[in-house]
Protein backbone atom coordinates (compact mmCIF):
# COMPACT_ATOMS: atom_id res chain seq x y z
CA UNK A 1 0.00 0.00 0.00
CA UNK A 2 2.68 2.75 1.22
CA UNK A 3 4.54 1.68 -2.35
CA UNK A 4 1.55 2.54 -4.46
CA UNK A 5 0.86 4.94 -2.18
CA UNK A 6 4.95 6.55 -2.93
CA UNK A 7 4.25 5.82 -6.49
CA UNK A 8 0.88 7.62 -6.97
CA UNK A 9 2.52 10.81 -4.95
CA UNK A 10 5.14 10.63 -7.29
CA UNK A 11 3.38 10.50 -10.45
CA UNK A 12 1.14 13.29 -9.54
CA UNK A 13 3.51 16.08 -8.64
CA UNK A 14 5.37 14.80 -11.81
CA UNK A 15 3.16 14.06 -14.45
CA UNK A 16 2.19 17.78 -14.48
CA UNK A 17 3.38 19.07 -18.27
CA UNK A 18 5.82 22.06 -17.00
CA UNK A 19 5.39 24.89 -20.19
CA UNK A 20 8.37 24.56 -22.11
CA UNK A 21 11.03 27.52 -21.46
CA UNK A 22 12.34 28.44 -24.80
CA UNK A 23 15.94 30.41 -24.22
CA UNK A 24 16.19 33.19 -26.55
CA UNK A 25 17.37 35.79 -24.79
CA UNK A 26 18.26 38.29 -27.33
CA UNK A 27 15.33 38.36 -29.13
CA UNK A 28 13.69 39.51 -25.61
CA UNK A 29 16.10 41.74 -25.09
CA UNK A 30 14.75 43.46 -28.62
CA UNK A 31 11.42 43.46 -27.42
CA UNK A 32 12.54 45.02 -24.16
CA UNK A 33 14.57 47.58 -26.04
CA UNK A 34 12.22 48.66 -28.46
CA UNK A 35 8.96 49.47 -25.92
CA UNK A 36 12.40 51.94 -24.13
CA UNK A 37 12.74 50.51 -21.14
CA UNK A 38 15.58 50.77 -19.18
CA UNK A 39 17.45 47.72 -18.35
CA UNK A 40 20.23 49.35 -15.74
CA UNK A 41 16.48 49.27 -13.18
CA UNK A 42 15.61 45.97 -14.42
CA UNK A 43 18.38 44.50 -13.90
CA UNK A 44 18.61 45.98 -10.02
CA UNK A 45 15.24 44.50 -9.64
CA UNK A 46 15.99 40.71 -10.78
CA UNK A 47 18.56 41.32 -8.73
CA UNK A 48 16.65 41.51 -5.80
CA UNK A 49 13.93 39.08 -7.20
CA UNK A 50 17.17 36.45 -6.92
CA UNK A 51 17.66 37.46 -3.18
CA UNK A 52 14.23 36.24 -2.65
CA UNK A 53 13.97 33.62 -4.59
CA UNK A 54 17.21 31.93 -2.71
CA UNK A 55 15.72 33.02 0.70
CA UNK A 56 12.56 30.76 -0.33
CA UNK A 57 14.34 28.09 -1.99
CA UNK A 58 16.61 27.83 1.58
CA UNK A 59 13.79 27.79 3.37
CA UNK A 60 12.21 24.99 1.28
CA UNK A 61 15.34 22.88 1.23
CA UNK A 62 15.03 23.60 5.78
CA UNK A 63 11.66 22.31 5.71
CA UNK A 64 12.87 19.30 2.98
CA UNK A 65 16.22 18.57 5.54
CA UNK A 66 13.50 16.34 8.08
CA UNK A 67 9.87 16.25 6.50
CA UNK A 68 6.71 16.25 9.14
CA UNK A 69 8.00 19.33 11.07
CA UNK A 70 5.27 20.72 13.73
CA UNK A 71 4.92 23.74 15.74
CA UNK A 72 5.30 22.71 19.43
CA UNK A 73 6.59 19.24 19.06
CA UNK A 74 8.44 17.93 21.65
CA UNK A 75 12.14 17.47 21.88
CA UNK A 76 13.14 14.11 22.20
CA UNK A 77 16.94 12.73 23.20
CA UNK A 78 18.58 10.52 21.13
CA UNK A 79 18.83 8.27 24.28
CA UNK A 80 15.39 7.51 24.13
CA UNK A 81 15.25 6.88 20.23
CA UNK A 82 17.83 3.97 21.56
CA UNK A 83 15.56 2.54 23.43
CA UNK A 84 12.82 1.81 20.57
CA UNK A 85 14.01 -0.97 18.90
CA UNK A 86 11.56 -3.42 18.53
CA UNK A 87 7.63 -3.73 17.69
CA UNK A 88 6.86 -4.36 21.42
CA UNK A 89 8.78 -1.10 22.15
CA UNK A 90 7.91 0.54 19.58
CA UNK A 91 10.46 1.42 16.53
CA UNK A 92 12.05 4.92 16.39
CA UNK A 93 14.38 6.33 13.63
CA UNK A 94 15.76 9.46 12.68
CA UNK A 95 16.63 11.35 9.46
CA UNK A 96 18.70 14.53 10.06
CA UNK A 97 17.09 16.21 12.80
CA UNK A 98 13.71 14.81 13.28
CA UNK A 99 12.18 11.98 15.15
CA UNK A 100 9.67 8.97 13.55
CA UNK A 101 7.93 6.24 15.03
CA UNK A 102 7.27 3.81 12.17
CA UNK A 103 6.10 0.73 14.29
CA UNK A 104 2.96 0.81 12.15
CA UNK A 105 4.71 1.25 8.44
CA UNK A 106 7.43 -1.33 9.13
CA UNK A 107 4.99 -3.74 7.79
CA UNK A 108 4.37 -1.94 4.46
CA UNK A 109 7.58 -1.14 3.48
CA UNK A 110 8.08 -1.67 -0.04
CA UNK A 111 11.79 -2.80 0.99
CA UNK A 112 11.20 -5.56 2.80
CA UNK A 113 10.82 -5.89 7.07
CA UNK A 114 13.96 -6.91 7.62
CA UNK A 115 15.63 -4.13 5.57
CA UNK A 116 14.13 -1.49 7.46
CA UNK A 117 14.55 -3.22 10.69
CA UNK A 118 18.34 -2.39 10.02
CA UNK A 119 18.12 1.30 10.84
CA UNK A 120 15.65 0.38 14.28
CA UNK A 121 16.52 3.13 16.97
CA UNK A 122 19.29 4.97 15.07
CA UNK A 123 19.74 7.23 12.10
CA UNK A 124 18.16 6.22 8.49
CA UNK A 125 20.50 8.55 6.77
CA UNK A 126 22.88 6.36 5.98
CA UNK A 127 20.58 3.50 4.61
CA UNK A 128 19.25 6.28 2.44
CA UNK A 129 22.09 7.43 0.93
CA UNK A 130 22.46 3.78 0.48
CA UNK A 131 18.93 3.53 -1.45
CA UNK A 132 18.28 6.35 -3.50
CA UNK A 133 14.45 5.55 -4.22
CA UNK A 134 14.11 7.63 -0.94
CA UNK A 135 15.27 10.45 -1.88
CA UNK A 136 12.27 11.85 -3.43
CA UNK A 137 9.44 13.86 -2.31
CA UNK A 138 7.18 11.38 -2.14
CA UNK A 139 9.07 8.49 -0.07
CA UNK A 140 9.95 11.77 2.55
CA UNK A 141 6.14 12.74 2.91
CA UNK A 142 5.57 9.10 4.14
CA UNK A 143 8.08 9.58 6.46
CA UNK A 144 7.03 12.97 7.62
CA UNK A 145 3.95 10.68 8.14
CA UNK A 146 5.29 9.17 11.34
CA UNK A 147 6.91 12.26 12.94
CA UNK A 148 6.68 12.41 16.56
CA UNK A 149 9.18 15.16 17.46
CA UNK A 150 12.80 16.34 17.31
CA UNK A 151 16.40 16.30 18.72
CA UNK A 152 17.74 19.33 20.48
CA UNK A 153 19.94 21.35 17.73
CA UNK A 154 22.81 20.27 20.38
CA UNK A 155 22.23 17.35 20.47
CA UNK A 156 21.87 16.84 16.64
CA UNK A 157 25.05 19.01 16.02
CA UNK A 158 26.91 16.59 18.57
CA UNK A 159 25.79 12.93 16.80
CA UNK A 160 28.79 11.69 15.01
CA UNK A 161 28.46 12.39 11.12
CA UNK A 162 25.92 9.26 10.13
CA UNK A 163 28.18 6.61 8.04
CA UNK A 164 28.80 7.54 4.55
CA UNK A 165 28.45 4.30 2.31
CA UNK A 166 30.19 6.32 0.02
CA UNK A 167 33.79 7.59 1.29
CA UNK A 168 35.72 4.94 -0.25
CA UNK A 169 34.48 6.34 -3.82
CA UNK A 170 37.58 6.34 -5.80
CA UNK A 171 38.86 10.72 -6.92
CA UNK A 172 37.42 11.87 -10.05
CA UNK A 173 38.75 14.30 -13.23
CA UNK A 174 36.77 17.48 -11.74
CA UNK A 175 35.36 18.03 -15.61
CA UNK A 176 33.14 15.60 -15.18
CA UNK A 177 29.48 16.87 -15.44
CA UNK A 178 28.32 15.82 -12.34
CA UNK A 179 24.50 14.76 -11.92
CA UNK A 180 24.44 13.16 -9.05
CA UNK A 181 27.10 12.14 -6.04
CA UNK A 182 25.89 9.44 -4.21
CA UNK A 183 25.63 7.20 -6.03
CA UNK A 184 27.82 8.83 -8.56
CA UNK A 185 26.72 9.40 -11.83
CA UNK A 186 28.46 12.50 -14.33
CA UNK A 187 28.49 13.05 -18.01
CA UNK A 188 31.30 13.63 -20.02
CA UNK A 189 31.74 17.11 -20.58
CA UNK A 190 30.62 18.88 -23.57
CA UNK A 191 34.07 20.16 -24.28
CA UNK A 192 35.27 16.50 -24.40
CA UNK A 193 32.25 15.45 -26.96
CA UNK A 194 33.12 19.11 -28.94
CA UNK A 195 36.85 17.41 -29.78
CA UNK A 196 35.26 14.82 -31.46
CA UNK A 197 38.13 12.86 -30.46
CA UNK A 198 36.66 9.40 -31.31
CA UNK A 199 38.07 7.63 -28.03
CA UNK A 200 36.83 9.32 -24.70
CA UNK A 201 39.82 9.76 -22.39
CA UNK A 202 39.22 7.40 -19.16
CA UNK A 203 39.04 10.33 -16.88
CA UNK A 204 36.20 11.62 -18.99
CA UNK A 205 34.51 9.13 -19.82
CA UNK A 206 30.97 9.49 -18.35
CA UNK A 207 30.14 7.48 -15.25
CA UNK A 208 26.73 5.72 -13.98
CA UNK A 209 26.64 4.15 -10.72
CA UNK A 210 24.06 2.53 -8.68
CA UNK A 211 25.42 2.03 -5.93
CA UNK A 212 29.02 2.72 -3.97
CA UNK A 213 32.37 1.61 -5.65
CA UNK A 214 32.99 -1.64 -4.48
CA UNK A 215 37.01 -1.40 -2.51
CA UNK A 216 39.38 -4.01 -0.85
CA UNK A 217 40.00 -7.76 -1.39
CA UNK A 218 36.27 -8.25 -3.53
CA UNK A 219 38.51 -5.92 -6.55
CA UNK A 220 42.20 -6.85 -5.84
CA UNK A 221 42.83 -8.42 -8.96
CA UNK A 222 45.61 -10.84 -7.10
CA UNK A 223 42.66 -12.18 -4.91
CA UNK A 224 39.71 -11.73 -7.37
CA UNK A 225 37.93 -14.85 -9.07
CA UNK A 226 34.84 -14.87 -11.88
CA UNK A 227 32.27 -17.38 -10.45
CA UNK A 228 30.43 -19.17 -13.48
CA UNK A 229 27.74 -21.37 -13.26
CA UNK A 230 27.42 -23.12 -16.64
CA UNK A 231 23.92 -24.80 -16.48
CA UNK A 232 21.12 -25.01 -13.72
CA UNK A 233 22.38 -27.50 -11.17
CA UNK A 234 25.71 -27.41 -12.59
CA UNK A 235 29.26 -26.95 -10.44
CA UNK A 236 30.34 -23.29 -10.45
CA UNK A 237 33.20 -22.79 -11.93
CA UNK A 238 36.29 -19.66 -11.00
CA UNK A 239 38.77 -18.12 -12.91
CA UNK A 240 40.94 -16.07 -11.68
CA UNK A 241 42.26 -13.07 -13.05
CA UNK A 242 45.73 -14.69 -13.93
CA UNK A 243 43.16 -17.36 -15.75
CA UNK A 244 41.81 -14.82 -17.62
CA UNK A 245 44.53 -13.21 -18.62
CA UNK A 246 46.55 -16.28 -19.94
CA UNK A 247 46.59 -15.81 -23.81
CA UNK A 248 47.32 -19.47 -23.83
CA UNK A 249 44.02 -19.95 -22.98
CA UNK A 250 42.14 -17.49 -24.42
CA UNK A 251 42.68 -15.19 -27.17
CA UNK A 252 42.66 -11.59 -26.90
CA UNK A 253 40.39 -9.42 -28.38
CA UNK A 254 39.38 -5.54 -28.56
CA UNK A 255 36.61 -3.38 -29.26
CA UNK A 256 35.95 -0.18 -30.33
CA UNK A 257 32.45 0.46 -28.27
CA UNK A 258 30.40 3.54 -27.41
CA UNK A 259 28.65 2.99 -23.59
CA UNK A 260 24.99 4.98 -23.37
CA UNK A 261 22.91 5.14 -20.23
CA UNK A 262 19.34 4.73 -21.86
CA UNK A 263 18.32 7.60 -20.12
CA UNK A 264 20.84 9.87 -22.00
CA UNK A 265 18.68 13.26 -23.02
CA UNK A 266 16.59 12.66 -19.97
CA UNK A 267 16.21 16.47 -19.98
CA UNK A 268 14.59 16.76 -23.29
CA UNK A 269 11.96 14.30 -21.75
CA UNK A 270 11.55 17.10 -18.79
CA UNK A 271 11.18 19.91 -20.91
CA UNK A 272 7.72 17.95 -21.73
CA UNK A 273 6.92 16.74 -18.72
CA UNK A 274 9.23 16.33 -15.54
CA UNK A 275 10.16 12.50 -15.27
CA UNK A 276 12.20 10.27 -12.94
CA UNK A 277 15.80 9.76 -13.24
CA UNK A 278 19.10 11.83 -13.24
CA UNK A 279 18.88 14.63 -15.09
CA UNK A 280 21.32 13.86 -18.74
CA UNK A 281 21.80 16.32 -21.28
CA UNK A 282 23.54 14.55 -24.18
CA UNK A 283 26.74 13.39 -22.28
CA UNK A 284 25.44 10.13 -20.30
CA UNK A 285 27.73 8.74 -23.49
CA UNK A 286 31.34 8.10 -24.29
CA UNK A 287 33.76 5.53 -26.60
CA UNK A 288 36.74 3.66 -25.84
CA UNK A 289 38.62 0.93 -26.78
CA UNK A 290 37.61 -2.39 -24.71
CA UNK A 291 40.20 -5.02 -24.31
CA UNK A 292 40.03 -8.53 -22.92
CA UNK A 293 38.41 -11.83 -23.80
CA UNK A 294 35.67 -13.15 -25.69
CA UNK A 295 32.35 -14.11 -23.69
CA UNK A 296 31.99 -17.14 -25.59
CA UNK A 297 35.29 -18.38 -25.49
CA UNK A 298 35.40 -17.95 -22.00
CA UNK A 299 31.82 -19.75 -21.47
CA UNK A 300 32.70 -22.63 -23.89
CA UNK A 301 36.02 -23.05 -21.76
CA UNK A 302 33.86 -23.65 -18.63
CA UNK A 303 31.77 -26.16 -20.88
CA UNK A 304 28.68 -24.33 -22.24
CA UNK A 305 28.12 -25.73 -26.17
CA UNK A 306 28.72 -22.63 -28.14
CA UNK A 307 25.88 -22.97 -30.07
CA UNK A 308 23.57 -23.33 -27.25
CA UNK A 309 22.17 -20.30 -27.13
CA UNK A 310 20.89 -20.15 -30.57
CA UNK A 311 19.26 -23.67 -30.28
CA UNK A 312 17.16 -22.86 -27.34
CA UNK A 313 16.55 -19.21 -29.33
CA UNK A 314 14.83 -21.87 -31.92
CA UNK A 315 13.03 -23.55 -29.58
CA UNK A 316 11.07 -20.82 -28.81
CA UNK A 317 10.35 -18.04 -26.74
CA UNK A 318 9.79 -20.20 -23.29
CA UNK A 319 12.74 -22.01 -23.69
CA UNK A 320 15.15 -18.93 -24.47
CA UNK A 321 18.56 -19.24 -22.34
CA UNK A 322 19.86 -16.46 -20.67
CA UNK A 323 22.93 -15.11 -19.53
CA UNK A 324 22.61 -13.44 -16.21
CA UNK A 325 25.17 -11.01 -14.68
CA UNK A 326 25.87 -10.17 -11.40
CA UNK A 327 27.96 -7.50 -9.81
CA UNK A 328 30.19 -6.94 -6.55
CA UNK A 329 28.55 -3.11 -6.17
CA UNK A 330 25.50 -3.76 -3.80
CA UNK A 331 24.36 -2.00 -0.83
CA UNK A 332 26.73 -1.97 2.67
CA UNK A 333 26.20 0.10 5.74
CA UNK A 334 29.03 -0.06 8.21
CA UNK A 335 29.53 -4.04 8.57
CA UNK A 336 26.16 -4.74 7.20
CA UNK A 337 26.07 -5.82 3.49
CA UNK A 338 22.85 -6.57 1.82
CA UNK A 339 22.85 -10.01 0.57
CA UNK A 340 19.84 -9.28 -1.78
CA UNK A 341 20.51 -6.33 -3.26
CA UNK A 342 23.49 -6.36 -5.74
CA UNK A 343 23.80 -5.03 -9.41
CA UNK A 344 22.23 -7.58 -11.96
CA UNK A 345 21.39 -7.64 -15.54
CA UNK A 346 21.03 -9.95 -18.55
CA UNK A 347 20.99 -10.81 -21.72
CA UNK A 348 20.04 -13.47 -23.91
CA UNK A 349 22.71 -16.56 -23.74
CA UNK A 350 22.51 -16.43 -27.89
CA UNK A 351 24.28 -13.30 -28.16
CA UNK A 352 26.41 -13.74 -25.49
CA UNK A 353 27.57 -16.69 -27.60
CA UNK A 354 27.63 -14.84 -31.10
CA UNK A 355 30.96 -13.72 -32.38
CA UNK A 356 28.90 -10.94 -34.59
CA UNK A 357 28.05 -9.14 -31.17
CA UNK A 358 31.37 -9.13 -29.93
CA UNK A 359 30.63 -9.35 -25.83
CA UNK A 360 33.98 -9.13 -24.27
CA UNK A 361 35.28 -9.62 -20.27
CA UNK A 362 37.17 -6.61 -20.24
CA UNK A 363 40.09 -5.60 -17.90
CA UNK A 364 41.51 -2.98 -20.68
CA UNK A 365 39.74 0.64 -21.18
CA UNK A 366 41.76 2.53 -23.86
CA UNK A 367 44.90 0.67 -23.16
CA UNK A 368 45.24 0.86 -19.58
CA UNK A 369 43.68 -1.11 -16.00
CA UNK A 370 40.06 -0.73 -16.13
CA UNK A 371 39.83 2.02 -13.64
CA UNK A 372 37.42 1.99 -10.62
CA UNK A 373 34.31 3.76 -11.92
CA UNK A 374 34.07 1.81 -15.21
CA UNK A 375 34.28 -1.76 -13.19
CA UNK A 376 37.72 -2.72 -12.32
CA UNK A 377 39.00 -5.59 -12.26
CA UNK A 378 36.68 -7.02 -14.79
CA UNK A 379 33.90 -5.75 -16.51
CA UNK A 380 31.26 -7.38 -19.32
CA UNK A 381 30.96 -5.16 -22.20
CA UNK A 382 27.76 -5.82 -24.40
CA UNK A 383 28.00 -3.46 -27.83
CA UNK A 384 24.81 -1.92 -29.12
CA UNK A 385 23.19 -2.62 -25.82
CA UNK A 386 21.95 -0.59 -23.21
CA UNK A 387 24.79 0.49 -20.75
CA UNK A 388 23.27 -1.29 -18.26
CA UNK A 389 23.72 -4.28 -19.18
CA UNK A 390 27.23 -3.98 -19.24
CA UNK A 391 27.82 -5.06 -16.17
CA UNK A 392 30.73 -4.13 -13.94
CA UNK A 393 32.79 -5.26 -10.99
CA UNK A 394 31.73 -8.53 -12.26
CA UNK A 395 31.03 -11.40 -9.75
CA UNK A 396 29.27 -13.50 -10.96
CA UNK A 397 28.00 -15.30 -14.69
CA UNK A 398 24.52 -17.92 -14.95
CA UNK A 399 23.61 -19.21 -17.74
CA UNK A 400 19.75 -19.85 -16.82
CA UNK A 401 16.37 -20.09 -18.31
CA UNK A 402 15.00 -16.71 -17.12
CA UNK A 403 15.97 -13.61 -17.48
CA UNK A 404 18.16 -12.21 -14.30
CA UNK A 405 15.45 -11.04 -11.73
CA UNK A 406 17.64 -7.77 -10.32
CA UNK A 407 15.59 -4.90 -10.27
CA UNK A 408 17.46 -3.35 -12.87
CA UNK A 409 16.43 -5.88 -15.31
CA UNK A 410 12.80 -6.54 -13.93
CA UNK A 411 11.64 -2.92 -12.91
CA UNK A 412 13.60 -0.39 -14.55
CA UNK A 413 15.13 0.34 -17.68
CA UNK A 414 11.64 -0.31 -20.10
CA UNK A 415 10.25 2.69 -22.24
CA UNK A 416 6.00 2.60 -21.22
CA UNK A 417 3.93 4.35 -23.89
CA UNK A 418 3.60 8.92 -22.60
CA UNK A 419 -0.27 7.94 -21.07
CA UNK A 420 0.77 5.57 -18.68
CA UNK A 421 1.49 6.73 -15.09
CA UNK A 422 3.70 5.37 -12.03
CA UNK A 423 -0.18 4.04 -11.01
CA UNK A 424 -0.74 2.29 -13.85
CA UNK A 425 2.94 0.86 -15.16
CA UNK A 426 3.10 -2.67 -15.40
CA UNK A 427 6.23 -3.83 -15.35
CA UNK A 428 5.78 -7.09 -16.48
CA UNK A 429 3.83 -5.97 -19.54
CA UNK A 430 7.23 -4.72 -21.40
CA UNK A 431 10.75 -6.44 -22.54
CA UNK A 432 13.66 -4.88 -20.72
CA UNK A 433 15.64 -2.61 -22.85
CA UNK A 434 18.45 -3.92 -24.64
CA UNK A 435 19.62 -3.19 -28.02
CA UNK A 436 19.08 0.64 -27.94
CA UNK A 437 17.78 3.01 -31.11
CA UNK A 438 18.96 5.63 -33.66
CA UNK A 439 19.89 8.36 -31.86
CA UNK A 440 21.88 11.63 -32.08
CA UNK A 441 22.89 15.22 -30.62
CA UNK A 442 24.77 17.94 -31.50
CA UNK A 443 27.84 18.79 -29.41
CA UNK A 444 29.04 22.36 -30.86
CA UNK A 445 27.43 24.81 -31.21
CA UNK A 446 26.27 24.52 -27.66
CA UNK A 447 23.12 25.52 -26.32
CA UNK A 448 22.33 29.25 -25.10
CA UNK A 449 25.53 30.14 -27.33
CA UNK A 450 26.39 33.15 -29.35
CA UNK A 451 27.02 31.88 -32.75
CA UNK A 452 28.59 33.91 -35.99
CA UNK A 453 27.81 33.04 -39.40
CA UNK A 454 30.41 32.11 -41.91
CA UNK A 455 30.68 34.39 -45.28
CA UNK A 456 28.49 32.15 -46.92
CA UNK A 457 25.86 32.44 -43.87
CA UNK A 458 26.31 28.98 -42.55
CA UNK A 459 26.52 27.86 -38.87
CA UNK A 460 29.64 24.82 -38.45
CA UNK A 461 27.59 22.10 -36.33
CA UNK A 462 29.44 19.16 -35.06
CA UNK A 463 28.23 15.92 -32.80
CA UNK A 464 27.70 12.35 -32.30
CA UNK A 465 25.09 9.91 -34.12
CA UNK A 466 24.81 6.07 -33.26
CA UNK A 467 22.53 2.96 -32.88
CA UNK A 468 22.19 -0.02 -31.12
CA UNK A 469 22.43 -3.76 -32.19
CA UNK A 470 25.70 -2.83 -34.27
CA UNK A 471 23.63 -1.10 -36.83
CA UNK A 472 25.95 2.09 -38.67
CA UNK A 473 24.80 5.09 -39.00
CA UNK A 474 23.63 6.08 -43.21
CA UNK A 475 22.75 9.50 -42.70
CA UNK A 476 22.99 12.10 -40.52
CA UNK A 477 20.99 15.86 -41.67
CA UNK A 478 20.65 18.92 -39.74
CA UNK A 479 18.73 21.78 -39.85
CA UNK A 480 17.68 25.50 -39.25
CA UNK A 481 13.94 25.80 -39.70
CA UNK A 482 12.81 21.84 -39.93
CA UNK A 483 12.19 21.47 -43.11
CA UNK A 484 15.34 21.94 -44.83
CA UNK A 485 18.12 19.79 -44.40
CA UNK A 486 21.50 19.78 -44.97
CA UNK A 487 23.53 16.18 -45.29
CA UNK A 488 26.41 15.87 -42.48
CA UNK A 489 29.85 14.73 -43.46
CA UNK A 490 30.23 10.99 -41.59
CA UNK A 491 33.19 10.19 -39.41
CA UNK A 492 32.05 6.32 -39.06
CA UNK A 493 34.43 4.07 -37.09
CA UNK A 494 37.14 2.28 -38.87
CA UNK A 495 37.04 -1.09 -39.44
CA UNK A 496 33.81 -1.85 -38.48
CA UNK A 497 31.20 -2.42 -40.94
CA UNK A 498 27.47 -1.11 -40.97
CA UNK A 499 25.98 -4.56 -40.00
CA UNK A 500 28.58 -4.34 -37.25
CA UNK A 501 28.81 -0.76 -35.91
CA UNK A 502 30.04 -0.71 -32.22
CA UNK A 503 31.24 2.84 -32.18
CA UNK A 504 29.94 6.21 -32.58
CA UNK A 505 30.07 8.04 -36.36
CA UNK A 506 31.01 11.51 -35.38
CA UNK A 507 29.34 13.99 -37.84
CA UNK A 508 30.16 17.66 -38.81
CA UNK A 509 28.11 20.48 -41.17
CA UNK A 510 28.20 23.73 -42.66
CA UNK A 511 24.38 24.37 -42.27
CA UNK A 512 22.93 27.50 -44.23
CA UNK A 513 20.83 29.55 -42.28
CA UNK A 514 17.51 30.64 -43.72
CA UNK A 515 17.94 34.55 -45.44
CA UNK A 516 15.43 35.71 -42.98
CA UNK A 517 16.88 34.11 -40.34
CA UNK A 518 20.51 35.69 -40.84
CA UNK A 519 20.23 38.18 -38.80
CA UNK A 520 22.33 39.71 -35.69
CA UNK A 521 20.37 38.68 -32.11
CA UNK A 522 18.30 36.58 -34.06
CA UNK A 523 17.39 33.41 -31.93
CA UNK A 524 18.08 30.16 -33.96
CA UNK A 525 17.20 26.73 -33.01
CA UNK A 526 19.23 24.22 -35.30
CA UNK A 527 18.42 20.54 -35.01
CA UNK A 528 19.86 17.16 -35.97
CA UNK A 529 18.52 13.63 -36.95
CA UNK A 530 20.22 10.46 -38.26
CA UNK A 531 19.20 7.90 -40.38
CA UNK A 532 21.19 4.37 -39.38
CA UNK A 533 21.62 1.39 -41.61
CA UNK A 534 18.27 -0.33 -41.22
CA UNK A 535 16.68 3.16 -42.57
CA UNK A 536 15.64 3.21 -38.98
CA UNK A 537 15.04 7.43 -38.63
CA UNK A 538 14.87 9.58 -35.24
CA UNK A 539 11.46 10.58 -34.26
CA UNK A 540 10.81 14.49 -34.66
CA UNK A 541 8.88 15.26 -31.56
CA UNK A 542 10.33 14.21 -27.45
CA UNK A 543 6.15 13.98 -26.91
CA UNK A 544 6.17 11.04 -28.85
CA UNK A 545 8.85 9.03 -26.64
CA UNK A 546 7.66 10.88 -23.32
CA UNK A 547 7.75 7.94 -20.87
CA UNK A 548 7.62 8.10 -17.33
CA UNK A 549 10.87 6.83 -16.56
CA UNK A 550 12.49 9.20 -19.35
CA UNK A 551 14.58 6.64 -21.08
CA UNK A 552 15.49 6.00 -24.67
CA UNK A 553 14.80 9.71 -25.36
CA UNK A 554 15.47 9.96 -29.40
CA UNK A 555 13.82 13.01 -30.83
CA UNK A 556 15.42 14.92 -33.10
CA UNK A 557 17.83 16.93 -31.25
CA UNK A 558 17.86 20.96 -30.98
CA UNK A 559 19.89 23.34 -29.59
CA UNK A 560 18.53 26.82 -29.36
CA UNK A 561 21.21 29.55 -30.24
CA UNK A 562 21.41 33.22 -31.18
CA UNK A 563 23.34 34.79 -34.29
CA UNK A 564 25.75 37.31 -32.57
CA UNK A 565 24.85 40.47 -32.51
CA UNK A 566 26.81 43.50 -33.87
CA UNK A 567 28.77 45.92 -31.65
CA UNK A 568 27.68 49.31 -32.07
CA UNK A 569 29.92 51.29 -29.31
CA UNK A 570 32.21 50.40 -26.36
CA UNK A 571 28.86 48.22 -24.58
CA UNK A 572 26.27 49.06 -26.69
CA UNK A 573 24.83 46.17 -29.19
CA UNK A 574 23.11 46.83 -32.34
CA UNK A 575 19.27 47.25 -31.51
CA UNK A 576 19.99 49.37 -28.73
CA UNK A 577 20.21 47.19 -25.77
CA UNK A 578 23.45 46.82 -23.49
CA UNK A 579 26.11 43.83 -24.10
C1 LIG B 1 11.45 5.02 7.85
C2 LIG B 1 12.23 4.50 6.99
C3 LIG B 1 11.84 4.10 5.59
C4 LIG B 1 10.78 4.47 4.82
C5 LIG B 1 9.66 5.44 5.17
C6 LIG B 1 10.91 3.80 3.57
C7 LIG B 1 10.03 3.91 2.51
C8 LIG B 1 10.16 3.29 1.30
C9 LIG B 1 9.29 3.49 0.18
C10 LIG B 1 8.08 4.39 0.12
C11 LIG B 1 9.76 2.73 -0.84
C12 LIG B 1 9.19 2.62 -2.26
C13 LIG B 1 9.94 3.60 -3.12
C14 LIG B 1 9.53 3.56 -4.59
O1 LIG B 1 8.45 4.05 -4.88
O2 LIG B 1 10.30 3.02 -5.40
C15 LIG B 1 10.92 2.02 -0.35
C16 LIG B 1 11.67 1.13 -1.10
C17 LIG B 1 12.77 0.50 -0.63
N1 LIG B 1 13.35 0.62 0.59
FE1 LIG B 1 12.72 1.81 2.09
N2 LIG B 1 12.05 3.02 3.57
C18 LIG B 1 12.65 3.18 4.81
C19 LIG B 1 13.82 2.60 5.25
C20 LIG B 1 14.57 1.71 4.52
C21 LIG B 1 15.81 1.10 4.96
C22 LIG B 1 16.44 1.33 6.32
C23 LIG B 1 16.23 0.29 3.93
C24 LIG B 1 17.46 -0.59 3.84
C25 LIG B 1 18.16 -1.06 4.83
C26 LIG B 1 15.29 0.39 2.86
C27 LIG B 1 15.37 -0.27 1.66
C28 LIG B 1 14.47 -0.15 0.62
C29 LIG B 1 14.61 -0.84 -0.65
C30 LIG B 1 15.71 -1.82 -1.05
C31 LIG B 1 13.54 -0.44 -1.43
C32 LIG B 1 13.24 -0.87 -2.89
C33 LIG B 1 12.25 -1.97 -2.97
C34 LIG B 1 11.96 -2.35 -4.44
O3 LIG B 1 11.69 -1.45 -5.25
O4 LIG B 1 12.03 -3.52 -4.72
N3 LIG B 1 14.30 1.26 3.24
N4 LIG B 1 11.15 2.39 0.95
Amino acid sequence: MAFRLARALRSAARVVPRVRVVHEPWSQLNVLAAAGIVLGSSVAACKEKKKIQIKEEKKEEKKQLAPGFKEGEPVIKFADVKQHNCIEKGIWVTYRDGVYDITKFVQNHPGGLERILKAASGQIDPFWAMYAQHNVASVKEILGEHRIGHLSEDEYKNLPPPFDPYQTDPKRDPALVIQAAKPFNAECPLSQLEKQEYLTPNPKFFVRNHLPVPTGDLVDPKKYALEIVPGEDEKPVRLTMADLQDEKRFKRRKVCAIVQCSGNRREDQNSVAQVEGLTWYTGAISCAEWEGVALRDVLEYVGVPSDLGMKSELEGEDEQLHLQMEGMDRPKVGEWRDTKGFYGASIPLAWAQDPRRDVILTFKMNGEPLPADHGAPLRCLVPGVAGARSVKWLSKLIVASEESQSHWQQNDYKAFNNSITWETADFTSLPAIQDMPVNSAISAPAAKSLVQLNAEGCVEMKGWAWSGGGRGIARVEVSADGHTWTEAELQRPEGQSLTRTWAWTLWKANIPVPPELQKPGKALTLMVKAVDANYNVQPESIESVWNIRGVLCNGWHKVHVTIQPKRVGKTRLEFGYAE
